[in-house]
């Protein structure tokens, strides 16, 4: 049977999604009870290697393999060989003789892409330059649960034209919600390289003026001004991003019960204010639990016993 990777969200439909969400709430709904451990992935081991810092996606995906009763091993690129050179590719052959599964927190695509062509076992990408899938997939969980749908819901992107961003692009081809993307004019999403990927069959609404674009919006999505790699652009940034703030006043203008979201790592009263983070339309912190629960959907969708539930 092929092995399922999840590098870019392009290879999944709409079923896939609702797979990974259904065993996902499955698997929350058991844990709220006091059902921690369920013991599908026993004697499986996940090899992590980050090659970027991380907080929420490491320590989530490593209690997510622990709770299914395997394990994971924390790999920080710079302590295996591939920081004194060792090629991806040989990398991949080796650990996917000793592993089960594989993430890669990286820069550039092609590296995941790389690792998971060489790897005889599931490749997850757990952030590159270009993507990041799997926040992605936990915060249309999060609209899911807090709206009872993602269906016909309103999104509206502000901020960088960034890896999360083009997530958001990734998960609109295969997904019925509305999105709206709002960067300044120089930062938009790199819409050519989504196009030559095979990735953009259909073009989200692009409006640049924040104000415009948050008019009924649904859901305010926000990330940094400056992601991990670009911190030479960070003071051009911080001056060509403040109309893109995401606080009171931009809120004001979208829909009342508007969800405000962050995929976090965020930095108050840059991207977002304080208040508007704290505030009573933000559901950050759950958006940030909920990557603990989604992450074993992901896992146990790779490893095909996403059925195994019941
Ligand atoms: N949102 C997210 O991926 O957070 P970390 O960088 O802490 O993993
Ligand atoms: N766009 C951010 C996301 C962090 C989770 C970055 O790449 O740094």
């Amino acid at each position: 049977m092929e092995k399922r990777d999840f590098l870019n969200l392009g290879n999944l439909n709409a079923e896939d999604f609702e797979d990974i969400f259904r065993v996902s709430e499955e698997l929350k709904e058991r844990r709220e009870k006091g059902e921690k451990i369920v013991p599908l992935l026993k004697g499986r081991f996940m090899g992590m290697i980050f090659e970027k810092p991380s907080t929420r996606t490491r320590v989530s995906f490593q209690v997510a393999m622990e709770e299914l009763a395997g394990r994971a091993i924390y790999l920080p690129g710079r302590d295996t060989q591939l920081g004194r050179g060792e090629t991806i590719g040989d990398t991949a052959r080796v650990l996917s003789g000793y592993l089960d599964i594989l993430l890669l927190r990286t820069f550039a695509q092609d590296r995941v892409e790389e690792l998971a062509k060489n790897s005889s076992v599931p490749v997850i990408n757990g952030l590159s330059d270009f993507l990041h899938p799997c926040q992605i997939v936990s915060d249309l969980f999060t609209i899911r649960e807090k709206k009872g749908t993602y269906k016909d819901i309103r999104v509206v992107y502000i901020g960088d034209g960034n890896n999360v961003c083009h997530s958001w692009i990734l998960a609109y081809q295969a997904l019925d919600f509305e999105l709206v993307v709002s960067t300044p004019p120089g930062f938009q999403p790199q819409w050519e390289e989504l196009e030559k990927r095979g990735w953009l069959r259909r073009k989200p609404a692009y409006i640049p003026d924040p104000y415009k674009a948050v008019k009924d919006a649904q859901v305010i999505y926000t990330d940094v001004w400056t992601s991990m790699g670009m911190e030479k652009e960070e003071k051009e940034r911080e001056e060509t991003f403040a109309p893109y703030q995401v606080n009171t006043s931009l809120l004001a203008q979208a829909a009342p019960d508007c969800l405000v979201m962050h995929c976090l790592p965020a930095h108050r009263g840059k991207e977002i204010t304080g208040e508007v983070l704290d505030g009573r339309n933000s559901v950050i912190w759950e958006e940030a639990k909920n990557r603990l629960h989604v992450q074993k959907g992901i896992i146990l969708w790779c490893m095909r016993k996403e059925k195994e539930l019941g």
